[in-house]
């Protein structure tokens, strides 16, 4: 039962528990939603198993033999001493990137899928038919079914990346939100890492290696798939489905309090207003969404000129390149993915306590200066020329140091950040559509960052560090000036940070706070009493619940 009261001309309804202030929404975090959680972020194995895969597979002589023997021929023929254009060849980098093309289209079907059947469905979607191209590539005879096999992975991807973030940012409490989301980025980091392990060994394994390692994606998409079958869905996704009664009946599960009308009644209001317009993408171009459009856009591509995937894509070359061995490159790898592990879990235990900016500032200060450092020792090692002559191996150990830091900076900001923010930022009427927005920019730079690094790296040479560099300064700028605070908002809410924001209120005129009352102070009255008025934030409505005051 809701007590409401009024304090300084706002109108406060909560849950009362003999206090003298309102309870947030009731509920905590409960085992069950735990673990729900968990098991969903399993859908990041699949995406990282895959980005850290291929580049290993790509740089195997039995698998170039199969599939690529010209470039094999040419590579082991190749007597130029330019390290900075040895691998470059664009047949080489189709391999890889055509999976993120293919992801970033079939992103914006499941946009349709998670919003009409369910965020469940996109998951299950996204396992089965990566799971398929698993097999497909690792039974693969030709390049015609590495190729299908690729797309099929991708299409999987673009499925599963658009459903899981949603999944996490609805089900769990808002307080733990960041947290229980950034469970996503960690399983991607495992992925990577176990397909560094896999690479490692099935580099020393000889001829089926790669086979074994294409093919061993279909174990993770597995998990995901029976992930998939046994979640519930998310209560959200009830709603917006028009099953109210199963809804509540979920959310009191996953809360574990019988009292959770009032985080009930924000979700069902937010269900009315987008059923009210039930066309997403066109409502995407609304004014008072410009704000969330522009971080649908921005923060993807943002995070792919963070330069981290050509770490994580070309760890192994890159290593070469810096005078390693074929084994040793392959450990580099292995070393480069456990601290991006280990990092991931920094930022599960500080994004709710830190907060976003300070993880984006703090992380995007680091990646900088680790980068100008990398750029000068390969600068003085490699000249222009990328000769090398002799490199001793603590010179090598040094960059690989300098790597490490940055992938952890990376790691705890701009890893988990990337989904984070704009899985909830985005009011239900448009999430679906902007998330996959969201997750067709990331695929696209993704693409564009496969297919351009070695050409890059080539013309550029060392300056090409400078170049993520100066990125990673825009970047951390734009946040600086650009990014509201999400931290303990909850998620139907979030619309409050932009009408407070100096520059992004300018769009959010046709957008209302409660009661048409501005509250005093956004962390007291949002995060810890959080405000409540039906409607919460957008347009507001008559106050019907004044008579219980
Ligand atoms: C990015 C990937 C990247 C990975 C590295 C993810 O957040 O989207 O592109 O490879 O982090 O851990």
């Amino acid at each position: 039962m809701h007590n409401t009261f009024q304090r300084d001309n706002t109108v406060y309804v909560g849950a009362m528990t003999g206090g003298e202030t309102p309870a947030a929404y009731s509920g905590n975090l409960t085992v069950f939603v735990t673990f729900t959680c968990l098991v969903a972020a399993m859908g990041g194995l699949i995406f990282g198993y895959d980005i850290g895969i291929s580049g290993g597979v790509s740089s195997m002589d039995p698998f170039l033999k199969k599939f690529f023997p010209w470039l094999l021929r040419k590579k082991l023929t190749d007597k130029s001493t330019n390290q900075y254009c040895k691998f470059n060849s664009q047949i080489f980098t189709v391999f890889t990137s055509v999976l993120y093309l293919a992801a970033s289209m079939s992103s914006l079907v499941a946009s349709t899928v998670t919003q009409t059947m369910g965020r469940r469905l996109s998951m299950l979607l996204g396992g089965v038919l990566f799971c398929v191209g698993a097999i497909v590539n690792g039974l693969a005879q030709a390049i015609w079914m590495l190729i299908i096999g690729r797309i099929l992975l991708g299409f999987g991807i673009g499925f599963a990346n658009q459903s899981v973030p949603l999944y996490l940012s609805e089900m769990a409490p808002y307080k733990y939100r960041g947290s229980l989301n950034t469970g996503f980025q960690l399983s991607i980091t495992i992925g990577i890492l176990t397909a560094n392990v896999f690479n490692y060994f099935n580099n020393l394994h000889g001829n089926a290696g790669w086979r074994l390692s294409l093919g061993g994606a279909a174990v993770p998409a597995l998990a995901v798939t029976v992930a998939s079958i046994i979640l519930p869905e998310t209560p959200n996704s009830m709603v917006e489905r028009g099953k109210i009664e199963e809804a509540r009946e979920e959310l009191r599960r996953i809360r574990g309090v019988d009292d959770i009308e009032h985080e009930f009644n924000d979700l069902k209001y937010a269900s009315e207003e987008s059923r009210k317009n039930d066309h997403q993408w066109r409502n995407l171009l609304q004014k008072k969404y410009i704000p969330q459009l522009s971080m649908a856009i921005l923060i993807p591509f943002f995070q792919q000129l963070t330069g981290i995937n050509v770490i994580i894509f070309y760890g192994p070359v890159l290593f070469k390149t810096i005078g390693f061995n074929s084994n040793a490159s392959f450990m580099a790898a292995v070393v480069t993915g456990t601290v991006n592990v280990l990092a991931s879990c920094v930022s599960i235990y500080g994004v709710d306590k830190w907060g976003r900016r300070f993880l984006f500032i703090e992380g995007g200060t680091q990646m900088v200066v680790c980068q100008v450092v990398i750029a000068i020792f390969i600068g003085i090692k490699f000249g222009v020329n990328g000769e090398s002559g002799d490199i001793s191996k603590w010179y090598a150990i040094v960059v690989v140091f300098f790597i490490c830091i940055y992938v952890a900076g990376f790691a705890w900001s701009w890893g988990p950040l990337g989904w984070l923010v704009p899985s909830e930022i985005f009011p239900l009427e448009i999430r679906s559509a902007a998330q996959s927005i969201n997750v067709s920019v990331n695929m696209f730079f993704t693409f564009m960052n496969a297919q351009s690094f070695l050409t890059m790296l080539c013309h550029l040479k060392f300056g090409i560090f400078m170049f993520f560099a100066f990125w990673v300064v825009v970047m951390t700028m734009f946040v600086y000036m650009f990014l509201p605070e999400t931290k303990n908002i909850p998620i139907d809410e979030t619309a409050i940070v932009w009408k407070r924001h100096w520059f992004w209120s300018r769009f959010m005129v046709d957008v209302d706070y409660p009661n048409g009352v501005e509250p005093s102070d956004i962390s007291n009255v949002v995060s810890q009493t959080r405000l409540e008025v039906e409607p919460p934030l957008i347009s507001p409505q008559p106050n019907d619940r004044l008579d219980e005051f």
